[in-house]
């Protein structure tokens, strides 16, 4: 740019008056872009008349720099406008033929949390705050582990109960996630609080109410001085905070070969308040887990102390207890992975 003997703010003015007009009069976005480089560019002439301050005698630099950065400003936010004024005119003439807007949209959906999984996280927070952490176990156990250790002999029918699939030698798929408490005890000592989730295999029917694969969480808390009070608090709070305040609780005496002795726990049903409804069959009283103070007899065979050590267990089937919350009619839609039950989920 000629300098005519101007003074350099002279010329940066006229420079805003020409980089103004260039970017009003741009017509698309490339040539909002061409302004752009001539004017703001990184030698542009806003640069280049920005560097000649230096040479400037030291009174005038002040005054002429903020000059620079005034204009400098200005043509940035004249350049922003115009931009979005083109878009906002090319979004308004957009043909619309060729898009129907009064179709429904197509809503994206990538991935969500399984509702068992979002049940499973749950359960093992509220145990985190009593000092429980998550252990596991293999899927593909060993009879001893599954049954044996826990006080259930083969010929014994409990053991029928749990009819399973057998694999080569006394390979099985477990029955349960009871025998990741064996696994837990023969790894470590004393202290233990410790859930146990994982899936489980029963050669049940695929219906309504039964699938051959399915998840529990196992608990299992080994310590000296452990008793009922301290069991049933630490499942008192679990009720509460995963059911809700005033939830109760009952405990019903009921047989485990592993627990001595061995109740089943009941809430109060949280879609009636205990009223009776359909879902608790009109008692009031939802059953949620088995449970027990481990029966000695399973600390003998894990090499504990069963004279020094008491504890409790109990195992939960999340699947039932997401059924039940989400009220979920048939427990296949949990293992079917169709996309349009579980985006419900997001
Ligand atoms: N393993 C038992 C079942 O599958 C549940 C249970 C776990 C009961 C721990 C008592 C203690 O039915």
């Amino acid at each position: 740019m000629a300098t005519d003997g101007r003074s350099l703010r002279e010329r940066l003015e006229e420079i805003r008056q020409r980089g103004i007009s260039a970017i009003r009069s741009a017509t698309d976005r490339d040539e909002v872009e061409q302004a752009r480089v001539e004017y703001l560019g990184r030698s542009g002439l806003i640069s280049q008349a920005m560097s000649e301050l230096r040479d400037l005698p030291v009174e005038e630099k002040p005054e002429t720099g903020q000059t620079g950065n005034r204009v400098k400003g200005e043509l940035e936010t004249t350049l922003e406008l115009r931009l979005s004024e083109i878009e906002a005119a090319a979004a308004a003439s957009a043909p619309t033929t060729s898009v129907d807007l009064t179709l429904p949209g197509r809503r994206s959906w990538r991935d969500g949390i399984h509702p068992v999984t979002r049940v499973i996280d749950e359960i093992c927070e509220i145990f985190r705050e009593i000092g429980f952490t998550v252990a596991t176990g293999p899927e593909i156990e060993s009879d001893w582990h599954n049954f044996t250790a826990l006080n259930i002999p083969l010929d014994h029918p409990a053991a029928d109960m749990h009819d399973t699939f057998y694999l080569a030698d006394d390979r099985l798929l477990r029955t349960h996630t009871s025998p990741v408490q064996a696994r837990v005890m023969l790894a470590h000592e004393p202290p233990i609080r410790v859930l146990a989730p994982g899936l489980c295999f029963r050669r049940d029917p695929w219906d309504a109410s039964h699938a051959p694969a399915f998840e529990q969480i196992e608990g299992l808390a080994v310590d000296e001085g452990i008793d009922f009070i301290e069991f049933r608090s630490a499942i008192d709070f679990f009720v509460q905070r995963f059911f809700g305040a005033g939830t109760r609780t009952r405990f019903r005496p009921s047989y485990f070969p592993f627990t001595e002795p061995s109740a089943e726990v009941d809430v109060t049903c949280f879609l009636c308040d205990g009223s009776g409804c359909s879902t608790c069959k009109g008692t009031g009283w939802i059953e949620i887990m088995g449970s027990g103070m481990v029966n000695p007899a399973v600390f003998d065979a894990v090499g504990y102390d069963s004279e020094k050590y008491t504890g409790y267990a109990f195992g939960m089937g999340p699947g039932r207890i997401a059924m039940l919350r989400y009220r979920i009619p048939d427990i296949r839609l949990l293992y079917e992975g169709d996309v349009s039950f579980l985006e419900q989920f997001g």
